[in-house]
């Protein structure tokens, strides 16, 4: 089990920490773990975006360190072991997106299965040569949608079968395999957590529904894909930061959660949430935004319906979403709204302005 002290500060590797879901964690971590010190491994890819942690507190920034590099590169994740002792690596670094994944899915196989491999296998060396610490931990960020695709009824569960329809889903599948393998082969103490849909602040603008919002506001059609029947079950990013740190904290190690949000929806509901909240904030009249939606040729492969019975880590962790989802979406709304800047520079490219910056390579 993990546990923070309050003697020294503890390291902690996170990877894709300048993502969507690993900086709102990296933010949650410092806030309420005063004696952490996150070393965050990301490559920037279009997904990343080292604004999305500018406006850390002074003395969280103090407790950050960014290092602009591949999780692929085993010499650099070494020396990152060596330099700072890890106590765990919670793993979120992945090429997210499944229509990316559909169009080109080299990148999904490179970065999440070569990629988890290689901190799997640093990961062990590491704490091989510690002389197996018990509280030492590899907890894997992973995906509902290894288990397929559900129909109108039922939901997953920690021992549903996996079935993965998307070259996305494929690839976490595999590298959910892999820590299990490197836990059962090698005694590696590691947790897997399984999650829906998550939304909220800093998500980037290819996912349903910051791209909604973004095209309302530019007064630009919506994308539907198919009919809109399509169900997912909506987790915002705060409550599932809050489980992940439950799981990292007191979890079992190689044991695996489900985390959801308890809130199916279609995404013709979303978008019609969405407009109907939007023609409100930007006083627009009733049923405009609506006008915009547009229907559009289906995903390939498109899972009908994502449901969590996150039963397990309520029981066993205590733990349950804070946020209604009413709540949250209003929460999710304001700030794309009010962080103009940042949305203008993620839909313009601005935001890859870090190329000309020098950050610490290693
Ligand atoms: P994201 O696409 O917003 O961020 C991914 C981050 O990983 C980026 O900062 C990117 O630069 C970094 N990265 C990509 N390839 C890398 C590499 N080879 N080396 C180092 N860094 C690299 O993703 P997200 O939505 O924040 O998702 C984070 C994790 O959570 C992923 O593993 C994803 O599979 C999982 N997940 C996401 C959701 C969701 O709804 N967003 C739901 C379930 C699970
Ligand atoms: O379930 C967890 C997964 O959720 C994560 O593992 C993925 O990383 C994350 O991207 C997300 O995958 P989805 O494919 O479910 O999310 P996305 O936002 O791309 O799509 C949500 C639903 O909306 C899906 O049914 C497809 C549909 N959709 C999406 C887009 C981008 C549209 O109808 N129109 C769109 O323009």
């Amino acid at each position: 089990m993990f546990m923070m002290t309050t003697n020294n500060a503890l390291h902690i590797l996170i990877t894709g920490g300048a993502g969507f879901i690993g900086s709102n964690f990296i933010r949650h971590t410092l806030e309420i773990r005063p004696d952490c010190h996150i070393v965050n491994l990301d490559a920037l890819t279009y997904a990343g975006n080292i604004s999305n942690l500018n406006n850390l507190q002074e003395d969280h920034q103090e407790r950050h360190t960014f290092v602009h590099g591949n999780i692929c590169d085993p010499q650099l994740v070494k020396n990152l072991f060596e330099k700072y002792s890890f106590k765990g690596i919670i793993h979120f670094a992945a090429e997210s997106h499944v229509d990316r994944s559909i169009t080109g899915p080299q990148a999904f196989t490179e970065t999440n299965v070569n990629g988890t491999c290689t901190l799997l296998q640093e990961s062990l060396a590491y704490w091989n040569k510690q002389g197996n610490p018990a509280d030492f931990l590899f907890h894997h960020v992973s995906t509902d949608e290894v288990y397929g695709s559900l129909g109108p009824e039922g939901a997953f569960t920690e021992e549903s079968p996996y079935d993965p329809s998307s070259p996305y889903s494929a690839s976490k599948a595999a590298s959910d395999h892999f820590v299990r393998a490197y836990n059962r082969t090698y005694g590696l103490p590691t947790l897997i957590t399984n999650c829906s849909n998550n939304y909220g602040p800093y998500q980037f603008p290819e996912k349903l529904i910051p791209l909604i919002i973004g095209n309302i506001q530019e007064k630009k059609p919506l994308p539907i894909y198919g009919d809109g029947n399509n169900i997912r079950d909506w987790l915002y990013v705060i409550d599932h930061c809050d489980a992940l740190l439950r799981v990292f904290e007191k979890g079992s190690p190689g044991e695996t959660y489900n985390i959801g949000g308890g809130a199916e929806r279609s995404n013709m509901q979303i978008v019609k949430q969405l407009c109907a909240l939007l023609d409100r904030k930007l006083n627009r009249s009733p049923g405009s935004n609506e006008s915009l939606i547009t229907f559009v040729k289906d995903r390939p492969g498109h899972d009908f319906r994502y449901a969590i019975d996150a039963t397990k880590i309520a029981n066993e962790l205590d733990w349950k979403p804070q946020y209604s989802f009413e709540e949250a979406l209003g929460n999710t709304v304001d700030w794309y709204l009010t962080n103009s800047q940042w949305v203008e520079s993620v839909r313009s490219g601005e935001y890859r302005k870090w190329l000309e910056l020098n950050y610490e390579k290693r």
